[in-house]
């Protein structure tokens, strides 16, 4: 090939590159860090649940996870969140933790904002890795405690509505705790549904086949926070976080949702993967 040649074929290179950088990346990299982490969806989906008492049929619970809370930067997500709750109205509210990212003195804060939650079934939470990681337990359960949320920690609780048991629990982290699941069952009776607030996905497939379970509630993945559309590769692999990443899963009579969550880890960044309000409405089959 002549030099004259391969100085053209160069430039051609050159003049495609810069128009991919300039053309796809940079838009993609403002998006990702200076749009799409501050949107806010909602996504409704109905579940059939087969042990579900028809008395409950047509219950409505959201679903809040991975909020990772960054005072000063989530304040706009976090007005949208509670804009949305109070649109959406619905029975039972659930986090399933990871409210912090490192620093455990955003807990407070994050707490303060959460403080307006209201649903008639009350709001109920469970620990993420991140919480185990930097926040003690007492805090934890002082501070989501302190504002009227329910915390469980290998614990239960029962709710009694129209005449039925509806047995929650929350298990500890998996990575990041010591998830007990006989005492997170304890108290349980035969017949009584189950929602359990698993912050790991991945030990559904041990948990229901050991537990009476209709539905696992999990987060932990945030979806894959950047992922490639279309091919939907997702660039981050979580540990306890690899089977299950991200939508409804079903095994036998259990089935699961694992939602994207609402905040990021590392940098402010998401991309394809966006901040999530999840709201199921249960339906006995
Ligand atoms: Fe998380």
């Amino acid at each position: 090939m002549s030099s004259q040649r391969k100085k053209i074929d160069l430039k051609r290179i050159t003049r495609r590159s810069a128009l991919g950088v300039f053309g796809i990346g940079i838009p993609s990299c403002i998006w990702a860090a200076g749009i799409e982490p501050n949107l806010l969806s909602i996504t409704r989906k109905d579940l059939t649940l087969p042990r579900w008492p028809k008395a409950l049929d047509g219950f409505r619970l959201a679903q809040l996870t991975d909020i990772h809370y960054r005072p000063g930067k989530d304040d706009d997500l976090i007005e949208k969140l509670l804009r949305a709750l109070d649109e959406e109205k619905p029975d039972l509210i659930t986090l399933t933790g990871d409210f912090v990212i490192e620093d455990p003195s955003s807990l407070p804060e994050l707490c303060r904002e959460l403080k307006g939650l209201s649903a008639p079934q009350g709001i109920i939470a469970s620990p993420g890795n991140h919480d185990r990681w930097h926040c003690s337990t007492s805090q934890l359960r002082r501070e989501i405690e302190g504002v009227g949320m329910t915390y469980l920690q290998n614990q239960a609780t029962k709710l009694h509505i129209k005449g039925e048991n509806l047995f929650v629990n929350g298990l500890d982290s998996i990575w990041g705790g010591h998830p007990n699941p006989t005492k997170a069952w304890k108290g349980h009776l035969k017949n009584e549904p189950v929602i359990a607030l698993v912050h790991e996905p991945d030990p559904f497939d041990e948990l229901h086949k050991n537990h009476p379970l209709d539905l696992q509630l999990s987060g932990h993945t945030h979806g894959g926070q950047c992922r490639v559309p279309l091919v939907n590769y997702r660039p981050v692999k979580v540990k306890f976080g690899r089977k299950f990443i991200y939508g409804h899963f079903q095994k036998n009579d259990s089935q699961l949702f694992v939602g994207r969550g609402l905040g990021t880890v590392g940098p402010r960044v998401r991309f394809a993967s966006m901040p999530e309000l999840v709201i199921l409405t249960l339906r006995a089959s």
